[in-house]
């Protein structure tokens, strides 16, 4: 009966203990109160009722009881917390059955084998002779001694039999060996034979998310050897496709960062973890699957895809990124000027951008650069979502300037926007990708329908042959087609650029009110740039910090911006003219957002999706009636000319 075993472990476990351990409490009458472990604040908002064995925070509104705490804090499942806790009661869980204690004292044996194994392989690999080879390897690809310990690395010597001896003489048997992963079966010849999986190469125990070493990586000591990496087999224990390779060592910093990164290989998360990046965490050559997410979502806000930079990565990233959404939870919410677009977002509590690397650098190799950290960090900064992603690629590797060039363009995005299977996110793509290379959006659909045609039958994403390296940037290195939307940004961004303290002045526009990336970063600069220098810098002076501070493929935008026109203004007139065009960019802003549920509208009828349109009902009464605000009343004297 689990319900009373759930029940007794209640009673049996305080709750301000259990949290205790894990947040500095103070009484509070008959309650305590702490720092809420679950978001960052600097007043105690969190309490914990012991009474009801429960806890609640009023800032962010995370309650539920021990068990919840528990698989909060530490990432546990049900299962994970109510064994954990019934241990440290003593209350005893009766297995489900027979059989599933058979099956638990069976992974137990293969836990104990594959812990066994990585000590042995560590401990050849720190003082063996026999691992001289493989500790000069670990040296070369600049692993210190710590993060060697961290990651019990390990050395597999060139041997059929070691590990198996070395086992056997432990009281394993061959066969449990076998399940384990560790050995290997000889299939031909009539004798009865084992042998060792891993020979001669540097290995990284893999560890579940409570580290238990379930399986191994192994690395060849060298190149040209295949293959480069072998890894355990699937096993009662090991399944690649569940686990993400460095996560118990990377989930309380998960956690605290609300971020995580992964990447595609060991090295890359050793180092990573080595620099100081212990976020990250690695897929076990496979794609991101459901089971990732569900180790993720309960611990991460935002993910970095940090893939192989190809178009291939890209739809892996695509691929992956929509399982990573699908198994998060969904919530529709309106988004105004993020991703530089207006709309609703089917957000999930993921968001999942794109760290891009330079072209054929690892993140291994990056970080070990002088000065990789901070670049890694900057690299960080600067991810984009998915989509957006994409665009700045193509925006960058086509000229759009030309026709043909944009129509290369467009064809390679459509590739990417065929592929987005949500087709209200497909709808947003396609809305995107046309404002961004400024076509009409049946371009775009067009060119959807020519690669879909052309590929009839392949069953997969056509490629296009790689872009030779010296492609032809846009002209100015920019993105040359200028967003539908820009011109009322433009035309706020320019009066900022050139009277700077419109980035202070009372009604001065958010960041968010400029929905290009571009204009964005700029006015985020100048703002910056402009704080700094209040009191003391002319406006030239906060123009030329915002212009040596912005990354140099925005800084050609700048200056084409400073180069409009604008008139010289009387002081007083400023507040004027700032209110005037921010109250422009803001309608234009809302009647595209509006537009965009309309549309959203038209197709949740269509599909008969009830949920979408309930939740965009009041987000369109809410934006209709700010819409109306910008229309003043009309005059009780003058005769109106919008009539
Ligand atoms: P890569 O080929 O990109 O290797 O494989 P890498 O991580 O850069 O390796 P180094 O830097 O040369 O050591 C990425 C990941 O794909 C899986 C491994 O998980 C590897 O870390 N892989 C790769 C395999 O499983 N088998 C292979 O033969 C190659
Ligand atoms: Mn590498």
């Amino acid at each position: 009966m689990e319900n009373d075993v759930i029940a007794e472990i209640k009673t049996r476990t305080g709750i301000e203990e259990a949290v205790g351990e894990k947040v500095r409490l103070t009484r509070a009458g008959r309650n305590l109160k702490g720092l809420c472990p679950f978001h960052s604040e600097k007043t105690p908002s969190f309490v914990v009722y012991p009474k009801d064995g429960s806890y609640h925070c009023f800032g962010c509104g995370e309650s539920g009881d021990v068990f919840t705490f528990l698989m909060k804090t530490e990432g546990l499942d049900f299962r994970g917390a109510l064994e954990k806790l019934a241990h440290k009661t003593g209350v005893e869980l009766k297995p489900r059955n027979e059989q599933a204690a058979a099956q638990d004292r069976e992974r137990e044996r293969l836990l104990e084998a594959c812990a066994a194994a990585s000590l042995f392989y560590h401990n050849l690999h720190r003082n063996h002779p026999s691992g001289g080879q493989s500790r000069e390897y670990a040296e070369k690809r600049g692993l210190l001694p710590g993060t060697v310990e961290l990651f019990q690395i390990g050395y597999a010597p060139d041997s059929w039999d070691a590990l198996l001896t070395h086992l056997t003489s432990r009281g394993f048997s061959p066969q449990e060996c076998v399940e384990a992963g560790l050995v290997a079966e000889r299939e031909e010849g009539g004798g009865s034979g084992y042998y060792d999986r891993f020979r001669n190469r540097l290995l990284f125990p893999i560890r579940d998310t409570q580290g238990a070493v379930v399986g191994f990586g192994g690395r060849a000591l060298g190149d040209g050897q295949t293959p480069k990496y072998l890894n355990s087999p699937q096993s009662a224990v090991f399944d690649k496709s569940g686990i993400l390779y460095g996560l118990d060592l990377a989930r309380p910093n998960i956690r605290r960062l609300s971020e995580v990164v992964i990447v595609e290989g060991y090295m890359d998360v050793v180092v990573a973890h080595q620099a100081g990046e212990n976020n990250v965490v690695g897929t076990i050559g496979t794609a991101l699957t459901d089971r990732h997410a569900e180790l993720l979502k309960r611990i991460a806000k935002k993910v970095l895809l940090c893939l192989d930079p190809d178009v291939a990565g890209d739809m892996a990233a695509l691929k992956g990124s929509e399982v990573l959404q699908e198994h998060a939870e969904k919530l529709l919410v309106p988004v105004r000027g993020e991703h530089g677009m207006m709309g609703v977002e089917q957000r999930t509590q993921l968001q999942i951008n794109i760290m891009q690397l330079p072209r054929g650098v690892d993140p291994d190799e990056l970080l070990l650069e002088e000065g990789g950290p901070a670049r890694w960090q900057t690299l960080r900064a600067a991810a984009l979502p998915l989509v957006e992603h994409v665009i700045s690629v193509a925006v960058h590797k086509y000229d759009l300037s030309s026709a043909h060039g944009k129509s290369e363009a467009v064809g390679e995005m459509a590739l990417f926007v065929r592929e987005v299977g949500d087709p209200v996110q497909r709808a947003h793509y396609i809305q995107r990708v046309a404002a961004v290379l400024r076509v009409p959006e049946e371009a775009v659909r067009e060119a959807m329908a020519r690669s879909d045609r052309g590929n009839r039958g392949k069953g997969q994403a056509a490629r296009k042959p790689d872009q030779p390296a010296g492609h032809t940037p846009a002209s100015d290195g920019l993105p040359a087609a200028v967003d539908p939307l820009a011109p009322d940004e433009e035309h706020l961004l320019s009066l900022a650029l050139r009277y700077p303290q419109v980035t202070w002045m009372a009604g001065a526009p958010e960041a968010e009110d400029f929905t290009r990336l571009e204009n964005r970063l700029i006015f985020e600069t100048l703002r910056e740039a402009a704080a700094g220098g209040v009191a003391t810098a002319t406006p030239q002076e906060i123009r030329a910090a915002a212009f040596e501070s912005l990354d140099d493929v925005l800084q050609p935008h700048l200056l084409r911006i400073i180069s409009h026109e604008e008139p010289e203004l009387f002081r007083f007139a400023l507040p004027y003219e700032l209110d005037t065009r921010l109250k422009r960019l803001r309608q234009h802003n809302d009647r595209m957002w509006l537009r965009q549920c309309q549309l959203m509208l038209m197709e949740a009828q269509e599909t008969g999706d009830d949920d979408t349109i309930l939740t965009l009902l009041p987000l369109l009464g809410a934006s209709f009636s700010r819409f109306r605000s910008y229309r003043p009343k009309p005059s009780t004297v003058f005769r109106d000319s919008r009539d």
